[in-house]
């Protein structure tokens, strides 16, 4: 299990030196068999890149017009493959149907009650153009901005690609969160319309979406129409009159043969919310033609996709995880996927194991939370399963602690599965660094190398280069297919966070180190970001929330080492007018579900009568994480304003 403390784990992952040889079986047959196949398009991408994507591009998308420009870059603005027409949608589904695979299953699907469905992609394509002619006729055409909140359905890929069919711009928020989070997403992006289900089952229960999203509606003055997937069935769904449409009616009744629509290279593909250092989320925008190359190239190389693979990505199209790794990379590469829907222990802790034995699934992508909760719930539920269909692991979310890795390695992989640890973000639109695993040695622990195309550095606090042993920021240098290209309507904001540092140079926001091997080892955030099971959220976003409660004066929020989740979240609170009592404790986290939603409720929250702060009254985090994780104080505390509130919060442990 992981470390209990911060500085435990990281001083174990940098003590790390097991190296896991890929097996032999597994190079023989991989798509990048040889170090030298690795090193030679490294080195192409690097020093040609406009050859090395040019060719790229031709061979791995379908063009309705050529593109004339492979890339002008004139930092932070990146335009990839200027000039050229191309479908993401087209390159996803109607391009397996054209080259005569239309009979291959792109998805498998299984519901949580244990409903099951199959499409092949003939089967999608039809599905996905219906669903655009429905969006069609309820007045979406290029560039407006469509709101998707809905469970792990097929429809949920389906309306995604159907957005992206006629150059809709879709925007999906993870069903977890609340409805001021989704009225908020809806504000910024002015978004038209939106799709959700009647309910979504979670663990049995069936969670009323359809209720989340009149609250959030009713706050969102420019989704003009709401279409709505039955999925849990029930008539108490509420339907408004002018504004909400059933998807069996509008949808199916369509005769699906609408064509995808030649857009240019450049065309929004989505927007995806993804907290930053401050309290709003930023609306990461991706464009159509790089981002799908992007997907695309970085599943097969990474994934090393066999035409005969069932591949399983266990994320939540909510997530950059499910666009990139459920939608975009593996249907460009006509891949075979599993879709679940629920939650993995549901009805049994064994469920995930027994969904890779019902459909020998040969690729699994998960997180290191999921790792650790299945550690957790103990290898019986592992043992009663055949899980010898696996033949490649994949991680994703946060870094996987060597204790993690080694069990997924040997329980689940059976000792013979390399372990893909992915390391990337919403904003790189793929992976960046991860094992080729035919070809890289693993560490545990460590995300290993740059992907063909990704040139990184490590930077100090002032933007020099440094010797990348002892660490720093880490930045890419160059840009890169499916890079992001904005943060919707906030042009500013996005040179402020991502390229004012270091000139010319993506900045992460992450610290990195590089060791003598060339691996890289990911050492957490440089902002006040926080990781809770694999999930992004500010920890300023979580303060407003608790402020925005008539009771708490100020809030100060930081995350601490948690065995599963990774971090926790722990909130400090000064109050007013109130018994801080366990009532009023309860409250205040079910305020901030409210006000973002479950996943960002904190776990600790401690009434203080003073917080922590600098004479230039900026609260002192750094020592509220040392309290929250009950570690000794560390550090100079020789600028605190008041002494005696950092005792009495030391007290408390
Ligand atoms: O801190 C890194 C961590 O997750 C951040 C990106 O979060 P998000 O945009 O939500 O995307 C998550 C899925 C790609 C990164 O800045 N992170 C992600 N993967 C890893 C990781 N940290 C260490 N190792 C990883 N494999």
């Amino acid at each position: 299990m992981s470390k209990s403390s911060e500085s435990g784990s990281i001083d174990h992952i940098l003590t790390e030196d097991r190296l896991f040889a890929p097996p032999a079986e597994f190079t023989d047959k991989a798509v990048i068999s040889t170090n030298e196949q690795y090193e030679k398009l490294y080195a192409e991408a690097r020093d040609n890149p406009d050859k090395f994507w040019g060719e790229q591009g031709k061979e791995h998308l379908h063009w309705f017009e050529p593109f004339d420009q492979v890339c002008k870059w004139e930092a932070p603005n990146a335009e990839w493959f200027v000039g050229g027409k191309t479908n993401a949608c087209y390159n996803c589904v109607d391009a397996h149907v054209e080259a005569g695979r239309g009979d291959k299953l792109a998805i498998i699907w299984e519901g949580e009650p244990g409903d099951t469905r199959t499409l092949t992609y003939r089967q999608l394509q039809t599905e996905v153009a219906k669903c655009a002619e429905g969006l069609v006729e309820l007045g979406v055409t290029t560039g407006d901005v469509v709101s998707i909140y809905m469970p792990m359905t097929p429809e949920l890929a389906i309306a995604m690609l159907a957005c992206a069919r006629i150059g809709a711009i879709h925007s999906v928020v993870f069903a977890g969160f609340s409805a001021e989070s989704i009225a908020d997403r809806n504000n910024d992006a002015s978004a038209k319309l939106m799709i959700t289900s009647d309910g979504l089952y979670r663990r049995g229960k069936v969670l009323p979406l359809k209720r989340t999203v009149d609250e959030a509606l009713a706050k969102s003055p420019t989704v003009k129409t709401c279409l709505v997937l039955r999925r849990t069935g029930g008539d108490d769904t509420p339907m408004q009159d002018g504004r909400d449409v059933w998807w069996h009616d509008a949808i199916d009744k369509q005769p699906g043969t609408l064509p995808a629509t030649p857009l240019d290279s450049e065309t929004p593909l989505f927007i995806l919310y993804t907290s930053g250092s401050t309290g709003k989320p930023k609306g990461i925008l991706h464009t159509t033609a790089g981002y799908n190359l992007w997907a695309k190239r970085t599943f097969q190389w990474v994934f090393d996709h066999r035409e005969d693979d069932i591949y399983w990505c266990t994320a939540d199209c909510g997530w950059i995880t499910g666009h990139s790794y459920i939608v975009y990379g593996p249907l460009a590469a006509g891949a075979t996927c599993l879709m679940y829907e629920g939650a993995p222990n549901f009805p049994a802790e064994d469920r995930f194991w027994d969904l890779v034995e019902k459909y020998k699934v040969t690729i699994l992508y998960t997180a290191p939370t999921a790792v650790r909760a299945f550690i957790k719930w103990g290898d019986e539920h592992v043992d009663k399963h055949d899980l010898s269909s696996l033949r490649l692991l994949g991680s994703v979310g946060e870094g996987i602690n060597p204790e993690a890795w080694m069990w997924y390695h040997e329980k689940i992989g059976g000792g013979k599965c390399p372990i893909v640890d992915t390391w990337w973000q919403t904003e790189t639109g793929g992976i960046m660094m991860s094992p080729l695993p035919g070809i890289t040695p693993t560490k545990p622990g460590s995300c290993t190398k740059p992907l063909p195309g990704v040139v990184p550095a490590i930077v100090d606090e002032i933007g020099n280069l440094v010797d990348s042993q002892s660490g720093g920021k880490l930045c890419i240098a160059q840009p890169w297919p499916g890079m992001l290209r904005g943060i919707y309507g906030d042009d500013k904001r996005f040179v402020e966070q991502y390229w004012a540092d270091v000139p010319g140079k993506y900045l992460t926001g992450d610290n990195a180190r590089r060791d003598q091997d060339g691996y890289y080892w990911i050492m957490g955030r440089i902002d006040d970001v926080i990781n809770v099971s694999g999930h992004r959220l500010s920890t300023i976003e979580v303060e407003s929330a608790l402020v925005s409660h008539p009771n708490v004066c100020e809030a100060a929020v930081v995350g601490r080492p948690d065995d599963l989740k990774g971090q926790a979240i722990a909130a400090f609170v000064t109050t007013t007018g109130r018994e801080c009592n366990d009532e009023f404790l309860k409250e205040l986290k079910m305020h901030v579900r409210k006000q973002i939603g479950a996943l960002a409720q904190p776990d600790d929250i401690r009434f203080t009568s003073s917080l922590p702060k600098t004479r230039s009254g900026k609260i002192m985090r750094r020592l509220l994480r040392d309290v929250a994780a009950g570690r000794e104080l560390a550090g100079d505390t020789s600028t605190l304003e008041d002494l005696a509130s950092l005792a009495k919060l030391q007290q408390k442990d």
